[in-house]
């Protein structure tokens, strides 16, 4: 992109992944009263556990790494579940590794021994310890014959023991219990996914951890109201993140111009009219990560076009409707549902939605469910009737496909 057309002296920072580096943390924004939340659980030497809960591209991951980066070197780790290899038991092993790496970064006191105790014990069960990362923690020592032996000698061990006195060596060196931050889970496989919890249940029940855990389940209602949920029965508490709400534009433009001022040259002005703010809030649905990606597609296509700013509206609709992102998502039979929700809320019992569709209810009740799923529509309470109403997204969605679909 031609970064001199926003008058920027490099490319702005407007990568949909997460905040994870410390010159990353200074883009971040909102989130006030979850941070003050979690802050308390970082704070707290007590081992309990927390869960975070939130849709896909809402900062699940970000919010933990906010507080928690400038710590990467005291107490905290940040487990990439997505890097494990999605096999039973390989979430331990990945566990253990990075705390093994981590107990070397701060040279802790038997760390060394317990990483070459593990190379091997995988190197046992594996047959091809080089495909483990824990090669990296003890290099050069792996191939002494000496050093072998003596490992061997104190095999077999397994990783649960290893991973139980990595535990207890860095609790001891920092004199509280370290943050794990579990993450990503939601990359795994669905099978994976669901035995997650039992893979990790020596690390919960150990006393020795802290465990932040991130999901994009709609776990709350459960974790709430249900004193049996798995969930309740390990974690202490939960911290669930909603979606960024509508702010006539500013929340887009605040987010976007934490990312544009640090380039900004001589010729910036932030490019985007007020109502181009208020659409990009509008589609986005709330989710930061989609903002970034509709942001990064018109600024291209207007840089490339060479089109004056501030960038409308009609420009930057255009550009994603001709894009496909907008309705590439529905199919006729949603259309016709949105096209008469567009005049007024309804409920999926209302005559005039049965008979201008020509739907019975069980049907608009899965099609409303699916659309209030994808964010075209939402619920709202209207006396003891819930009505299903098109969201700010939903218009434009049903406008796109009008233009582009029909
Ligand atoms: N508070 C924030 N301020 C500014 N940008 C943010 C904030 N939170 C998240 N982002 C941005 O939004 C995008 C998504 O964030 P993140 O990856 O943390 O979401 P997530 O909920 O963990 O997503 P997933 O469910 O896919 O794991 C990233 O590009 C990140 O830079
Ligand atoms: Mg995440």
């Amino acid at each position: 992109m031609a970064w001199e057309y926003l008058g920027l002296n490099k490319e702005p920072f407007l990568s949909i992944n997460p905040l994870l580096m410390q010159e990353e943390l200074a883009y971040f924004v909102n989130r006030e009263k979850e941070l003050q939340l979690l802050k308390r659980y970082f704070d707290t030497n007590i081992s309990q556990h927390i869960l975070i809960s939130g849709k896909a591209g809402l900062g699940k991951t970000s919010l933990v790494c906010y507080l928690g980066i400038p710590r990467e070197n005291e107490d905290f780790i940040r487990i990439n579940l997505s890097e494990s290899k999605q096999q039973e038991g390989q979430i331990l092993d990945l566990i253990t590794h990075d705390l093994l790496e981590f107990g070397c970064r701060l040279k802790i006191k038997g760390a060394e021994n317990l990483g070459e105790d593990f190379l091997y014990c995988k190197k046992e069960t594996e047959e091809m310890a080089g495909d483990i990362k824990a090669g990296v923690i003890i290099e050069g020592k792996v191939s002494s014959k000496k050093g072998t032996e003596k490992t061997r000698r104190r095999l077999p061990f397994d990783t649960e023991q290893i991973l139980g006195k990595i535990l207890v060596a860095v609790k001891n060196h920092i004199k509280h219990p370290p943050i794990i931050f579990i993450d990503e889970s939601d990359h795994l496989p669905e099978s994976t996914q669901e035995t997650i919890l039992l893979q990790i249940e020596s690390l919960l029940v150990s006393n020795k951890c802290k465990v932040f855990f991130t999901t994009r389940k709609e776990i709350e209602n459960i974790f709430l109201g249900d004193v049996n949920s798995k969930y309740r029965s390990r974690f202490t508490d939960i911290i669930p993140l909603g979606p960024i709400k509508p702010s006539a534009g500013s929340m887009a433009k605040l987010i976007l111009e934490k990312r544009f001022e640090p380039c900004a040259g001589e010729n910036y002005q932030y490019p985007f009219a007020e109502e181009t703010n208020i659409f990009l809030e509008d589609v986005s649905n709330g989710s930061i990560r989609e903002l970034l990606r509709y942001t990064s597609f018109i600024l291209s296509e207007a840089s490339a076009s060479k089109l004056l700013k501030p960038i409308n509206v009609d420009f930057a609709f255009k550009v994603l409707s001709e894009k496909q992102l907008l309705a590439s998502g529905i199919e006729s039979k949603e259309y016709q549902i949105m096209k008469i929700l567009e005049l007024k809320p309804l409920s999926p019992s209302d005559k005039i939605l049965q008979e201008k569709t020509l739907f019975k209810r069980a049907t608009l009740n899965i099609l409303l469910t699916e659309l209030d799923k994808k964010g075209f529509t939402q619920k709202i309470c209207e006396g003891k009737k819930i009505l299903h109403k098109l969201t700010p997204k939903g218009k434009w969605v049903l406008k796109s496909y009008e233009i582009t679909r029909l």
